[in-house]
């Protein structure tokens, strides 16, 4: 059995899925592939074929999962279905793939959901995709130790080529948005600064997030989570909330706004709107949520100088890891220019998205 799941790239919404909040992430021509076999007893075999590695191990030991790499991905999904009671025996993995590792495009959560695909194919398991997309997502945080949003295993399991994927985090509600590029294309740019968000400030500002909303739920009782929040109740409770953490709730507040309105400018086929949504995100970003990188900054701002450049912005969880640029197609070319002397090698790390045949979807293959 094989099963394949495609990394994505987050056109816009970002730190707003943990805050219940709205998302638009794409899926990407770079997918992991993982094979599966059933084994009678409680032993996992896994190969990750790529980096010509394997573990070997027995369901009933402890496991430390603490800097081990791939493993937690993987064996997190194997024991988070033995321990929900939906497997009981031991399988062979392989896997191998070509989304690049701590790039922010996603590999941890292909992986995931390649696993999850195949287990559920060859134990018949029958998990509905929005259960499979949350069982990743509980890996991620009880086996990886990330306390991630639901968008990368999401737009995983439920993206479909050629189309973004709005999706409402607090209800799970999600709609393929088509999107018409007409003459542009998306252009994801690999800064090379790599990151483990376990180590990184991911975590750190999740609890600043849940912080301001403890502070502000003393004065307002009907705000559970940051996607409550309006423009206004943000002004009004201003003087409640530390600068940093009034500038975070900023960002997730205005941040919603623009994804939706990102939304409502793909369907009118106002890519420069679109674009300018691009840009303002990265600015909120770097200046309000502070997760940006002089690296990143760099690309973005090189990226504006080029004509025909319509949006740029980090994409995922910052630190490190890419950009995504709205390009008009006859400017490509000195896009490329540009970038290229920025990043370590254009030719393997920079991804054109955008055509329909090269965006993949998440299927049992053989
Ligand atoms: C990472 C997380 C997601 C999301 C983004 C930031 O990719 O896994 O859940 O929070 O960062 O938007």
């Amino acid at each position: 059995m094989v099963a394949r799941a495609p990394g994505r790239v987050n056109l816009i919404g970002e730190h707003t899925d943990y805050n219940d909040g709205f998302v638009l992430p794409t899926t990407i021509d770079r997918h992991i592939e993982v094979v599966a076999r059933r084994r009678s007893d409680r032993r996992v075999r896994i190969v990750a074929a790529d980096l010509g590695e394997r573990k070997e191990i027995d369901l009933d030991s402890p496991i430390d999962y603490a800097n081990s790499g791939w493993l937690p991905y993987v064996l997190g999904v194997v024991h988070e279905l033995v321990q929900r009671g939906r497997i009981q025996t031991g399988v062979d993995l392989v896997f191998r793939g070509t989304v690049p590792r701590g790039a922010g495009l996603s590999s941890s959560a292909a992986l995931e959901v390649a696993t999850a695909l195949a287990l559920d194919a060859i134990f018949n398991l029958w998990l509905n995709p929005v259960d499979m997309a949350r069982l990743c997502r509980d890996v991620e945080h009880r086996y990886a130790g990330v306390r991630c949003g639901i968008m990368d295993q999401f737009a995983s399991r439920l993206g479909r080529s050629d189309h973004a994927l709005l999706i409402d985090c607090c209800s799970l509600d999600a709609r393929h948005v088509p999107m018409p590029l007409d003459g542009h294309r998306l252009v994801i740019v690999d800064s090379g600064i790599r990151r483990e968000l376990a180590d990184s400030d991911y975590n750190q500002r999740r609890t600043e997030c849940e912080e301001a909303v403890a502070v502000l739920r003393e004065a307002d009782a009907s705000i559970t989570s940051l996607r409550d929040l309006t423009p206004e109740m943000l002004s009004t409770h201003e003087h409640r909330l530390p600068p940093d953490l009034f500038a975070r709730c900023r960002h997730v507040v205005s941040e919603n706004h623009r994804v939706l309105e990102a939304c409502e400018r793909l369907a009118r086929g106002d890519l420069p709107g679109f674009g300018r949504l691009m840009n303002a995100s990265h600015l909120s970003l770097r200046n309000d949520f502070e997760v940006s990188h002089p690296a990143l900054d760099r690309l973005v701002e090189e990226a504006h100088q080029v004509d025909g450049v319509l949006g740029s912005r980090l994409t995922g969880a910052g630190f490190g890891g890419c950009t995504v640029n709205l390009v008009a197609e006859s400017a490509l070319s000195e896009l490329e220019e540009r970038l290229r002397p920025l990043v370590d090698d254009w030719s393997l790390q920079s991804i054109v998205v955008g055509t329909p045949e090269r965006a993949r979807v998440t299927e049992v293959i053989a």
